[in-house]
């Protein structure tokens, strides 16, 4: 897949989330939060291959890019502050739906850029082939990008390949780490609930047929 068409349909799985959210009740707490959880992980991933890749790229071939790329820059830079914000909240918060619709606009907006001005230039600035193996690095690159937003990381070659490899060992602990917490939460839900039943089972009544009075 040649880079352009990878990073658009990235675009049109984060869109797919942000309609999910959208359509999806005000209290709605839980699927906020898987929702929040997805987003994160994967704008994270997306903009660190963008940031190690597509903008170095962008700003070798033609200096045409350049204003382009530090804006572009600068949207990831809010983006993964925002970001950051709601990794450490509770959907519950009342602030959570606000901030994940204040993304989702921002996150709109940069997309459209990109997909309007930014892409059509690299088309024609690069080859088939050229897209081709930047796509195959980038596709590479997302296993061992960071899952979690950095904002005071650097974003330019080569701090962002250097810190992003540490970040990526980081996240993969702190996802795992919060994974083994859900599921113990469960195991242990599943089991009150079941011993709770067995509980009223055991102190239900018999019911015994009421005899006739004479
Ligand atoms: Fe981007």
């Amino acid at each position: 897949m040649d880079a352009i068409k990878l990073l658009k349909q990235d675009h049109q799985d984060v869109e797919a989330l942000f309609k999910r959210f959208e359509k999806s009740g005000d209290e709605a707490y839980q699927t906020h939060q898987r929702i929040g959880e997805q987003v994160i992980k994967l704008l994270s991933i997306h903009a660190a291959i963008e940031e190690e890749f597509l903008y170095p790229a962008a700003r070798e071939l033609s200096e045409d890019t350049q204003d382009m790329v530090l804006e572009a820059l600068e949207e990831h830079h809010v983006a993964k502050a925002v970001l950051a914000e709601l990794e450490k909240m509770s959907a519950e918060d009342e602030r959570y739906c606000a901030k994940l619709t204040v993304l989702m606009e921002n996150i709109r907006h940069h997309v459209k850029e990109e997909e309007g001005e930014l892409f059509p230039q690299l088309r024609k600035l690069m080859s088939n082939a050229q897209l081709e193996a930047l796509g195959a690095a980038m596709k590479q690159a997302k296993g061992s990008a960071p899952t979690r937003p950095h904002p005071m990381a650097p974003d330019s070659p080569p701090g962002n390949i250097i810190s992003g490899a540490l970040a990526k060992v980081l996240d993969t602990g702190k996802d795992l780490a919060r994974d083994a917490m859900r599921s113990a939460k469960r195991v242990a839900s599943s089991r009150f609930e079941g011993a709770r039943a067995r509980r009223s089972t055991r102190k239900a009544p018999s019911r015994q047929p009421k005899g006739r009075r004479s």
